[in-house]
């Protein structure tokens, strides 16, 4: 199959799940759950949960075995964006192409949906099917430490003290794998996890560490050359908030180079095993999308 495809039939069957849900099916109006489903629905390209089902294909298993996953990633990564939007964080008013949570409903409300979305994720980690339960506890583990204070949390903060700080290289590098890699490691790790795939785990956890970067890198390039209606947010915002990112560091080219080399490290770690060929892809996509 081809990749777009690939790509874009894995988004619906995401989409279809997340709509499925009861959470997002039942939401009534003035509820957190009507805040919860507009964050979730408002689109967006769904890569954790791809990597997810790429990872469970890369391990021989069908995509949607870890379903719960899947959305509890995509789940994690939406509350991320909720608070990052935040006018006590990036302050932002436009996402996915609408109004922000925050300038969409009662800031208390915005906040509250990403709360719930958080806790939501582990009550589905909780649900998953297809795997022991000390795997699952493994699972539940690890994805915890991914996105609190050792991971998504820590690099959040570090985001926020280095605004108007020129960073070196080696620290900004830090921040870009906690605060964004640590999610999109832990998407791709936790199916080898859940299936005992160990001597796996390792490759993915590889790939997933040249991933993160190379799609933050290329997430603050295109903040700075991107087309606004295509991303769906506004840009030149990193700059205005003297944002620490690649291309204040080390100038767009150089940027530009550095994404190219973690493709490359990506493919390298993952090697080009029966499985392997939509990961290859989804690196190609991270880097090269315009979106
Ligand atoms: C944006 O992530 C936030 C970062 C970690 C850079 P995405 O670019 O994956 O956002 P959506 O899900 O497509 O909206
Ligand atoms: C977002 O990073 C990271 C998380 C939400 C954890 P950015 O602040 O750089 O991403 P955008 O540009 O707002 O999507
Ligand atoms: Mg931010
Ligand atoms: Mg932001």
């Amino acid at each position: 199959m081809e990749i777009e495809q690939w790509l874009a039939a894995s988004r619906e069957t995401i989409e279809q799940w997340i709509k499925e849900d009861d959470v997002v099916r039942q939401a009534k109006p003035e509820t957190v759950e009507e805040a919860m489903r507009y964050s979730l629905l408002a689109g967006g390209k769904r890569l954790r949960p791809q990597l997810v089902m790429a990872s469970t294909a890369y391990l021989g298993l069908p995509p949607d075995t870890f379903r719960e996953v899947a959305l509890a990633v995509e789940y994690i990564h939406t509350y991320s964006l909720i608070h990052d939007d935040l006018p006590a964080m990036d302050n932002d008013d436009l996402r996915r192409g609408q109004p922000t949570a925050h300038k969409a409903f009662p800031e208390a409300m915005a906040i509250l949906s990403g709360d719930a979305l958080l806790t939501e994720a582990f009550v589905k980690m909780s649900r998953i099917q297809n795997a022991k339960a000390e795997d699952v506890l493994s699972a539940i583990a690890y994805l915890a430490v991914a996105v609190g204070r050792e991971g998504l949390i820590r690099g959040q903060v570090m985001d926020l003290a280095a605004e108007h700080i020129d960073l070196e290289l080696p620290d900004l590098k830090i921040v870009h794998q906690n605060k964004t890699g640590a999610l999109f490691r832990a998407a791709l790790v936790i199916p080898a996890l859940l299936s005992g795939n160990y001597s796996r785990q390792q490759a993915l956890s590889q790939y997933g560490e040249h991933f993160g970067l190379a799609f933050q890198i290329v997430d603050d390039i295109l903040n700075v050359v991107g087309s606004s209606e295509l991303l769906g947010k506004n840009i030149g915002t990193d700059n205005e908030r003297g944002k620490a990112t690649y291309p204040r560091i080390v100038g767009l080219e150089q940027a530009r180079h550095l994404a190219d080399d973690h493709r490359i490290r990506a493919k390298i770690a993952i090697g080009s095993e029966p499985g392997a060929e939509i990961l290859h892809s989804l690196i190609d996509f991270a880097v090269d999308r315009q979106w």
